[in-house]
């Protein structure tokens, strides 16, 4: 049998890279998924990809920095589908403005704002408010939320559920990532642990995958500015960046009961740039 039949999956940020990938992955196995998405037209495009498998798909238009929009989220997965069993909360950006597929826009601002640069102590008194607050309410604040939608759902119909949040080894390791996006990584670790303790009793485990450099739009224009990919590649011992399917792969143990003993936990598939 496969390792999600009969399984209702919400996915945030399933419009593309590591949330397209689960929403594919999962309906392999056996799921119909929910993707809640800031564009419309990629989530669209992975609703094509998961009915193609033969399960069913619905995309909701979702911000997810939204309470709203997370709680009209969790709602479509039960009012179209019955249950909700799984939640991927990968709905994230790298930068306050980042659009997924931008790639210009992205890499522009790489040179612009200095990542690649020569004065890391004027980078940091440069960021903005709007910027940290932005970043922390779609990545962390979003978590949350997500989560909170779903649980109640879980909750009111004896789900004995799976959440599964995208961290980074970001939230880990200083090198990985701009401030703001590094500390909203953290909280992401924090949520994790703090509501993996708190949902255990209720049956519902909470793990996070903590990726290191993958290929999706948000990588991509490392590949464009070749002396900042060759630092971050530098510290993968791999040698490699990963690919989403390896996320998704993670994902999916996390998501079924093959990872029956785990709460709390944060996997790191990363070529091995994080070994503590
Ligand atoms: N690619 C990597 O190397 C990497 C590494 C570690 C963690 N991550 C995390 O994985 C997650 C997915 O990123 P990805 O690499 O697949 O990038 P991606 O750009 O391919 O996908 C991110 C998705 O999130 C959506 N999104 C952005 N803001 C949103 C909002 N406010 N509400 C709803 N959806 C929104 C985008 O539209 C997009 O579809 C992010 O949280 C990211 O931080 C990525």
């Amino acid at each position: 049998m496969a390792r999600l039949t009969g399984k209702v999956a919400v996915i945030t940020g399933g419009g593309n890279g590591l949330g397209r990938a689960c929403a594919v992955r999962f309906a392999e196995e056996g799921a119909d998924v929910v993707i809640g998405d800031i564009l419309d037209d990629p989530a669209a495009r992975t609703v094509e990809l998961v009915e193609a498998l033969g399960r069913r798909a619905v995309a909701v238009h979702t911000d997810a920095a939204s309470a709203a929009d997370n709680d009209a989220l969790a709602a479509v997965a039960v009012d179209s589908f019955g249950r909700l069993d799984v939640l991927v909360t990968a709905a994230g950006v790298s930068s306050a403005n980042y659009v997924s597929g931008d790639h210009a826009a992205i890499t522009r601002r790489l040179y612009d704002e200095g990542a690649i640069a020569l004065d890391p102590a004027r980078r940091f008194t440069e960021v903005s408010l709007d910027e940290w607050n932005r970043v922390f309410e779609i990545n962390a604040t979003g978590t949350m939320l997500a989560m909170q939608s779903a649980v109640r759902h879980m909750l009111a119909l004896g789900t004995r559920g799976s959440i599964v949040t995208i961290a980074s080894i970001a939230g880990k390791h200083p090198d990985a990532g701009p401030l703001p996006y590094c500390v909203s990584k953290s909280a992401v670790c924090m949520i994790t642990k703090h509501t993996a303790r708190q949902l255990a009793g209720a049956g519902i485990r909470v793990n996070a995958i903590g990726p290191g450099f993958i290929e999706t739009n948000m990588t991509a224009p490392l590949s464009e500015v070749p002396e900042l990919g060759k630092r971050l590649l530098d510290g993968v011992p791999m040698g490699r960046m990963g690919v989403p399917l390896e996320i998704a792969n993670t994902a999916l143990f996390l998501a079924s009961d093959e990872s029956s003993y785990f709460t709390g936990e944060i996997l790191h598939p990363d070529g091995g740039f994080f070994t503590e």
